[in-house]
């Protein structure tokens, strides 16, 4: 079931049958360090720590800014309302997109610090088992057609939801040894209405697959693109 804790300064939404521990405690990788529970990690715009649950595996990540503007102010953002801060609104969009059966992270707690007009914000989510991003594996080998018709039902699924990925790129799909695709990080995602948005979600994961072409040598080509379109209209 979920919960929330609501103080002054202080909000956190949780799903109480995933995480019994110490709840106000659990956003900080430290706590994690000292229980010897950290399992890894994995570097994006920061760190994201994979930590041992109960039951599952859970991800980490302190919300950062990216680019020249997140060297300054790198981790806090302009406070307007508890629902429209970073991690809650990601939390409730990965709660939909997971009841709607789209292959997302289950949400397992989110945390908001409120410091004067500005807070600073946590999510810890499902990590996905047995799983790599897309340019992990592609440095590796090629994937085959089935594997982009999974790639596609996912992407075709979450936009069925309504959902827009601002930042659907190759870093943020994975795929597990089951051969089932994931999508993550929802930051700055959105539910909105209409068609004409969703051309544009694609047209940025073709950029990323060109752009790691030449940055890390991936093995793909127009061929796998063509592939992955036509399962996405089927
Ligand atoms: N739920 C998850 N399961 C498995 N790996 C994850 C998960 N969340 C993040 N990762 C790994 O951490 C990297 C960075 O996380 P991400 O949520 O994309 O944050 P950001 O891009 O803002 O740094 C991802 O590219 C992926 O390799
Ligand atoms: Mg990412």
């Amino acid at each position: 079931m979920l919960k929330t804790i609501e103080q002054n300064n202080l909000y956190i939404v949780f799903d109480d049958s995933l995480i019994s521990d110490d709840i106000e405690r659990c956003f900080d990788a430290q706590y994690w360090q000292h229980k010897d529970k950290v399992t890894g990690s994995a570097t994006g715009r920061g760190t994201t720590w994979f930590v041992q649950l109960k039951t599952i595996q859970a991800a980490l990540r302190h919300y950062r800014r990216g680019g020249l503007f997140g060297k300054i102010i790198s981790d806090h953002y302009f406070f307007t309302g508890w629902q429209d801060t970073r991690s809650v609104a990601e939390f409730h969009l990965l709660k939909t997109l997971k009841d709607l059966d789209v292959n997302v992270p289950t949400p397992i707690a989110a945390r908001v610090v409120k410091k004067g007009m500005t807070y600073q914000a946590d999510l810890l989510s499902e990590k996905i088992p047995n799983a790599q991003d897309l340019v992990s594996i592609l440095q590796q080998r090629q994937l085959n057609d089935v594997e982009y018709q999974a790639i596609a039902l996912q992407i075709k699924k979450m936009h069925q939801a309504q959902v827009n990925h601002t930042d659907l790129n190759i870093h943020n799909i994975l795929l597990d040894t089951q051969g089932n695709a994931w999508i993550i990080d929802f930051d700055k995602c959105y539910e909105e209405s209409g068609e004409e948005w969703k051309e544009g979600n694609l047209k940025r994961l073709l950029r990323s697959f060109n752009k790691e072409v030449n940055k890390r040598q991936i093995k793909w080509g127009i061929k796998d693109w063509e592939c992955l379109i036509k399962a996405y209209h089927q």
